[in-house]
């Protein structure tokens, strides 16, 4: 797979995740965490009011997915996360655009996180995108393993403060 005609065919296409992605997602899932959700904890989240999955696919194959909660002031990104074969082709940040896209200026405005002190691939890819670490939470994943919460806010540009006025 050519990663510099990928970034410039409008690669990749996203779409609200559905049932039948779900084995696709899985076999994401698998090779992408220590200990991966199981096909009921997707089922069981998703089935929630306020979780929403989404897909990037390339040529009809599932090659990401993310997972976030919709709360009042925020939206939390449970999961993300790329097929190795199609990682550092811009697949990771074209999701997180997606989802910065459903900020609401003063209302909906950050994405929260969280990404194990030992995964450094995702603190770098949180960062790249805009991201701050801005707490430890001690022990969250393992006794001895710690997370970073991360925060991202959309920046504020010269249209959001004219759109105010
Ligand atoms: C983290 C992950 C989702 C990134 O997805 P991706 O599609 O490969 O990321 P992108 O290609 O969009 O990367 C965007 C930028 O993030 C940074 N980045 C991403 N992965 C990186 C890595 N492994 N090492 C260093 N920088 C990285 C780079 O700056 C990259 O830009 P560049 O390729 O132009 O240098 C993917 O590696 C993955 O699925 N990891 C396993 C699951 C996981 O850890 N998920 C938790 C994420 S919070």
């Amino acid at each position: 797979m050519n990663a510099t005609r990928n970034r410039n065919q409008g690669f990749p296409h996203i779409r609200w995740l559905i049932r039948r992605d779900l084995p696709a997602v899985l076999r994401i899932e698998d090779a992408s965490f220590r200990e991966p959700w199981t096909e009921d904890e997707f089922v069981r989240s998703l089935r929630l009011r306020n979780v929403i999955g989404m897909v990037a696919e390339h040529e009809d194959m599932v090659i990401g997915y993310m997972i976030y909660e919709l709360h009042r002031d925020s939206i939390h990104l449970l999961s993300i996360a790329v097929h190795p074969d199609f990682r550092r082709q811009g697949v990771g940040k074209a999701m997180l655009t997606k989802l910065a896209s459903k900020l609401v200026y003063q209302r909906r405005g950050k994405i929260t996180t969280l990404a194990s002190e030992i995964n450094l691939d995702a603190q770098v890819f949180l960062r790249d995108y805009g991201f701050r670490a801005t707490e430890v939470v001690k022990d969250h994943y393992h006794p001895d393993e710690d997370a970073y919460f991360f925060e991202y806010r959309q920046p504020v540009t010269a249209s959001v403060w004219e759109s105010t006025e």
